[in-house]
């Protein structure tokens, strides 16, 4: 766990002032141009979806799909997109949140997940935690059941932990890294 961490940190660039100054981006394409590396941030997503008896994989755009996609085939589990509004063709249900100025919404297919079907949401960064608790909004409001949120990386200082802890009523967040 311990080199995990150090493998898939080492990979992980940090640009100064992007996207406005004074905030510091994680970048992680590095890690997904290692196969060493995002194999084994692939082969650990997929263990938490069997430790925690996950049924379907949700990604949220876009980063989120790049990770879960992998994962979903890698667990043998179906995956279901979360996609900003607009994006998807079917019958959605939407879910908006609060940014740091304005809002955003995000839709998922009303009949992707089944009733009582467990879910584990996987996505790159946890930062306010905004993004991931309107996901576990339209899991609840599709029927199906939260087995968990996973990310690689929590922004520790940001507090989205905090944020996501009553929308979890009790599921884990698992975050590989915190920063
Ligand atoms: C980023 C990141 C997470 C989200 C975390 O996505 O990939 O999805 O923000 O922020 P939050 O915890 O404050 O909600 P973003 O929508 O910026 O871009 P993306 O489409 O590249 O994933
Ligand atoms: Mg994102």
């Amino acid at each position: 766990p311990g080199e995990l961490r150090e493998l898939l940190l080492s990979k992980i660039a940090d640009v100064p002032d992007y996207p406005k100054p004074g905030v510091m981006f994680k970048d992680i394409t590095p890690l997904l141009a290692d196969p060493a590396a995002f194999g084994a941030l692939t082969d650990a997503l997929a263990g938490l979806c069997e430790q925690h008896g996950a049924d379907k994989v949700v990604g949220l755009e876009a980063r989120g799909f790049i990770l879960a996609a992998p994962v979903a085939v890698r667990a043998g589990l179906g995956f279901v997109p979360v996609r900003k509004a607009g994006k998807l063709p079917g019958t959605t249900l939407g879910q908006s949140y609060e940014l740091e100025y304005g809002s955003a919404e995000i839709e998922m297919h009303a009949d992707a997940l089944s009733p009582g079907e467990r879910v584990l949401v996987i996505d790159d960064v946890l930062a306010t935690g905004g993004t991931a608790d309107a996901s576990l909004q339209l899991i609840r409001r599709a029927g199906a059941e939260v087995a968990g949120v996973a990310v690689l990386m929590e922004l520790g200082f940001l507090a989205g932990r905090r944020r996501l802890e009553p929308g979890l009523k009790g599921a884990p967040l698992e975050a590989l890294i915190t920063v």
